[in-house]
């Protein structure tokens, strides 16, 4: 054959390949609304940047007649390209090849850029859309599984794992995602679940849709599965493209540094009267986050689960900052086992890959009562605790109103290493709120009090004499566990000015295999 001939043969391969599971399929897959893996690639890469690799690897099954059913590539499209300048490597299951199952070969192609992009400590992305295990293969497809969500597992801490669902995940599939940093769904396509609902309906004899089983609804809000919920596929890239600006390449590495054009010493007068007066009256902390950060942005993680608490990223002065806030709008802002668990894996990705973290403090304590005692409000409280008390970047504490008992101490506290916190003068830093201290205190002398007029006069008194000794900062900051009490309108500044100082901060956590944090 000719050279000639021979580049021309190539060039056709690649069209070919390019076809993946064929234009049939593509336009099966078009017409449920999705996107192929090729056009999702290309959608979430910098223009021109992808360089795919193992076009050319087949599936190396025999079983059912599959030797006859062969398709370059297989069912997943992998290889590197860049987000905003910075090399990040990718993979995208092809659905129309096999339904996007999981063969020997495509967990080999995974395998690869995994590797990859440890050895090159670059960001990894996996596109999830996808059968599951390809059932002729049997068991070569099980341990392909197992081989990913090693290295999973391995690259925790190492990398940022990102994982799109742009349509089905589900069986054991769902643990690579599971495994990685970040799960983002999208509205309609996207579900998962460890079981279907048909072995649902089989095996406990409940009828449930999709949607109702594993839908981006259930995992956004209710299971806490998925971290990011978008309308659609292209809200999805840009969703990504967005999260990857705040994070760095690896844990060695630092975000990027984003050029501020807000002024770092803004005044914002609206926080000096954001506290209401009323200490039962709840105000929305998210008007706080907006008020204090680099141009009002903030990405929010985890928007629709445990509102609880508010995590997210921003920006201080151009530096990626992490965000943990208790929401006096929801629940009170009180900390529960959910909103304990969401800020604890935040607070532990931000240690990891060396993103400072500010906490906003308005927590009236723990949420009490049996259903939070079964769940086990103990083990999910300490597991904030913990990562707060283990996480060695620069941590700066705002405490705006409340900050009661245990809650005071998990909430990144002087004593779990909080290296700047500070109060606002509304703050209410104490063992417990006013009613309920007096009611322990005070609880046989009232009860001695015969007339009702007398009683109530006589805890009003109580009440203010304890709110006046303990519902304010300065009882904290006399002992030192508060640093400062700030101007609330002079916020960003103070935090910006604690941040610089912070730069070089130096902690070393004593030398383990690993910890042992209470899961
Ligand atoms: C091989 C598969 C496949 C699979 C789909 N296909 N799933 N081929 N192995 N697991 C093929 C179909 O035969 C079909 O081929 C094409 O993909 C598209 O599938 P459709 O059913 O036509 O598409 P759709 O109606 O959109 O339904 C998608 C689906 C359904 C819901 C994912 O295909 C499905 O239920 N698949 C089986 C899911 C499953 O039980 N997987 C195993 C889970 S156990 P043609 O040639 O017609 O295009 C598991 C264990 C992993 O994953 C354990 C890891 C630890």
């Amino acid at each position: 054959m000719e050279n000639q001939q021979k580049v021309k043969n190539l060039i056709d391969l690649r069209v070919k390949a390019k076809l993946g599971g064929g234009e049939k399929r593509i336009a099966s897959q078009h017409a449920k609304g999705k996107f192929t893996a090729r056009e999702r690639i290309d959608m979430l890469l910098d223009e021109g940047s992808f360089e795919e690799l193992d076009m050319f690897v087949t599936h190396r099954c025999y079983n059912f007649g599959l030797e006859k059913e062969k398709y370059l590539g297989d069912g997943v499209v992998t290889g590197h390209g860049t987000i905003d300048g910075r090399t990040v490597y990718v993979f995208a299951q092809d659905f129309t090849v096999f339904g996007g199952s999981l063969s020997e070969t495509m967990a080999l192609k995974i395998c690869k850029v995994m590797d990859m992009a440890m050895k090159m400590g670059c960001p990894v992305i996996g596109i999830n859309d996808s059968g599951g295990a390809r059932i002729q293969e049997g068991v070569t497809s099980l341990a392909g599984y197992a081989e990913i969500f090693e290295r999973n597992i391995l690259a925790s801490g190492v990398i940022p794992q990102i994982s799109a669902i742009f349509g089905p995940c589900a069986g054991g599939a769902v643990y690579s995602p599971a495994l990685t940093d970040f799960v983002l769904m999208t509205e309609q396509n996207s579900y998962m679940f460890v079981t279907g609902p048909k072995v649902v309906k089989s095996v406990t004899g409940e009828d449930i849709s999709t949607e109702d089983l594993g839908g981006a609804d259930v995992h956004a809000g209710k299971s806490g599965v998925s971290h990011f919920k978008v309308e659609n596929e292209e809200e999805g890239v840009l969703m990504i493209r967005k999260l990857l600006s705040y994070l760095p390449q690896n844990n060695l590495e630092e975000a990027p540094l984003v050029d501020c054009k807000d002024p770092i010493d803004r005044l914002e007068d609206s926080l000096n009267t954001m506290v209401p007066d009323n200490p039962n009256l709840p105000y929305d902390m998210k008007n706080v986050i907006h008020a204090i950060v680099d141009n009002g942005e903030f990405l929010e993680v985890h928007r629709h689960y445990a509102r609880n608490i508010i995590c997210g990223f921003a920006r201080f002065n151009g530096v990626s900052t992490g965000i943990v806030a208790n929401q006096p709008n929801f629940l009170a802002g009180v900390l529960d086992c959910d909103s304990s668990r969401k800020a604890a894996r935040f607070v532990r990705f931000c240690d990891a890959f060396n993103i400072p973290v500010l906490t906003l403090v308005d927590v009236p304590g723990f949420l009490p009562g049996s259903g939070q005692e079964y769940a086990g409000i103990i083990t999910h409280g300490a597991k904030l605790m913990f990562a707060y008390g283990e996480a060695t970047v620069p941590k700066v504490t705002i405490t705006l109103r409340k900050s009661y008992g245990g809650a005071h101490d998990v909430m990144s506290c002087k004593q779990l290493r909080g290296d700047f916190n500070y109060a606002w003068p509304t703050a209410e830093i104490a063992v417990m709120g006013a009613a309920g201290a007096i009611e322990v205190l005070e609880g046989r002398a009232i009860a001695g009090i015969s007339d009702p007029e007398e009683k109530a006069k006589y805890i009003t008194e109580k009440v203010s004499e304890y709110n006046e000794k303990f519902a304010n900062p300065y009882q904290a900051a006399s002992y030192g566990y508060i640093d400062d009490i700030i101007e609330p309108r002079n916020t960003r500044f103070r935090i910006i000015r604690a941040f610089q100082a912070l730069q070089t901060k130096k902690v070393v956590n004593p030398l383990k295999k690993h910890c042992n944090i209470p899961l």
